[in-house]
């Protein structure tokens, strides 16, 4: 080792003014990285943190083909900065292999959100974190003139489902600066609105707000609402449609008024398309204005990778330009960002194709339906779900939790759906169904049944 930085260690023991060589550096980075989880490789049974079994990860191991496909791209370490569907001569000159690759990525992606190319434009995030940030900002911005007073005149509906990500855009642009009551006096802020019991937003919640804030506070008149295509916690996805339909009658009621339909489609994105029962959650709604999308999750690529899509005649609304970001600018709040992401990610969508994909999803719902039965013979409370999540109603038994990587989340109740507990909180934890949950998914199964019985565990199925 090349120092004694702990491997817990924080950086403040890291003593690092001499240089090193690069075996040692190497050494370092390889006794590091073999903390890493590899989901791809069956779990031992040990109890250390690299043993534990996974249940919750929204995402899995990247195919080896892409992984030598980014690595590859990395080589010329290109910069796709302000590349969109939509600028073929307005990115970073010199590297216009990748963001060519990049444009074709955002077109397949488009066409699978129900959009022709030339209809929306879009553009590669680092994730959806990322990408509800820009669609917030374009809702936010959208038919506005410049103020040099930046009032706050916006008001968000999501809800209480939706990815915390929406909480930050709306702190981060002074829409609900308060993280712990996002509702301002003046109708402005953040409004998370009930579910019915599949965790789908109550759409006359919707209205009802809507119409209220609207008669009541003439100050605001950006109305955002969020669709979520699907919860983090238990897969639901809005009735997208019946929300389009309701923004039709709302603008016809406040023509004076804007409203934006951003959809989160960080999870549901490759999958929800390619369901027979899921309504639909793009662009064929024809007030849905943006669509973020995580790349990673539902489909074997890396982490980092994400898009939003905007329809054309929003796609300037955020426009900045540069003089080396020549023609049309950037549309987007991501910078600099690395050409081999979105290589990487091209490679997938055409080693897959529309058939893989839609393989893809039918694969991770009968995954999810597998785990489905498993859990249902221990008379726990599942959701139903539209994409494969599988919320369970409670607390994951802390007899476990040594065990088990598993994604646990509490609800205040204040009279919001889908589950009440005597003590005002909702507990719910999930299975995401990935390929590497389902001998997980026995092991958890049958250990549930020794918290609950007292028998013993079956931790030899292998
Ligand atoms: C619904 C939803 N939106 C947004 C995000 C944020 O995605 P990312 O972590 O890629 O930024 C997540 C992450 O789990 C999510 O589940």
């Amino acid at each position: 080792m090349i120092n004694d930085f702990s491997r817990n260690g924080s950086s403040s023991a890291l003593s690092w003014h001499e240089p090193q060589s690069e075996a040692a550096v190497m050494a370092e980075v390889s006794d590091q990285l073999k903390r890493n989880i590899s989901l791809a490789v069956p779990r031992s049974d040990d109890t250390t943190v690299k043993g534990k079994k996974i249940i919750s990860f929204p995402f899995q191991d990247p195919l080896p083909f892409a992984t030598r496909v980014l690595a590859k791209a990395f080589q010329t370490n290109a910069n796709n900065i302000g590349t969109r569907l939509h600028n073929a001569d307005g990115s970073e000159g010199g590297f216009e292999g990748s963001q060519e690759l990049e444009r074709r990525l955002l077109s397949m992606i488009a066409e699978i959100l129900g959009a022709k190319s030339e209809e929306v434009d879009g553009f590669m995030t680092l994730g959806a974190t990322a990408s509800n940030l820009d669609g917030m900002q374009i809702g936010r911005e959208k038919g506005r003139t410049p103020d040099k007073q930046c009032k706050n005149t916006t008001a968000i509906f999501g809800s209480f489902l939706t990815h915390y990500s929406i909480d930050r855009a709306a702190k981060t642009l002074n829409i609900a600066p308060n993280f712990d009551d996002t509702e301002n006096d003046d109708g402005t802020g953040y409004y998370k609105l009930g579910t019915d019991g599949r965790g789908r937003v109550l759409v006359e919640q919707i209205e009802e707000k809507i119409e209220r804030i609207a008669a009541e506070h003439p100050i605001v008149t950006h109305f955002i609402v969020v669709g979520n295509a699907g919860t983090t916690m238990l897969g639901s996805v809005d009735d997208i449609p019946q929300i389009d339909a309701l923004i039709t009658k709302l603008k016809a009621r406040f023509p004076e008024k804007h409203f934006h339909f951003h959809v989160d489609a960080a999870f549901g994105a490759f999958v929800a398309p390619f369901l027979r029962d899921v309504p639909d959650i793009g662009f064929r709604n024809k007030n849905v204005g943006t669509v973020g999308v995580d790349i990673y999750k539902t489909l074997p690529g890396h982490v980092g990778s994400g898009a939003l899509f905007v329809r054309r005649d929003l796609a300037n609304v955020t426009r900045s330009s540069s003089e080396y970001v020549p023609i049309g600018g950037s549309i987007s709040s991501v910078g600099s960002k690395p050409g081999a992401m979105a290589v990487a990610c091209y490679a997938i969508l055409r080693l897959l194709g529309k058939k893989g994909l839609q393989e893809n999803a039918q694969r991770l719902m009968s995954i999810a339906s597998f785990a489905r039965d498993q859990l249902s013979e221990l008379n726990l409370h599942l959701f139903p779900n539209d994409l494969p999540i599988i919320g369970v109603s409670g607390r994951f038994p802390v007899e476990l939790l040594d065990y088990y990587i598993v994604h646990e989340s509490t609800f205040p109740l204040n009279g919001r759906q889908p589950l009440r507990e005597d003590s005002g909180f909702a507990h719910i934890w999930n299975v995401v169904a990935m390929p590497h949950i389902e001998k997980n998914i026995l092991h958890l199964t049958a250990d549930y049944r020794w918290v609950l019985h007292g028998r013993n565990s079956l931790w030899n199925i292998d």
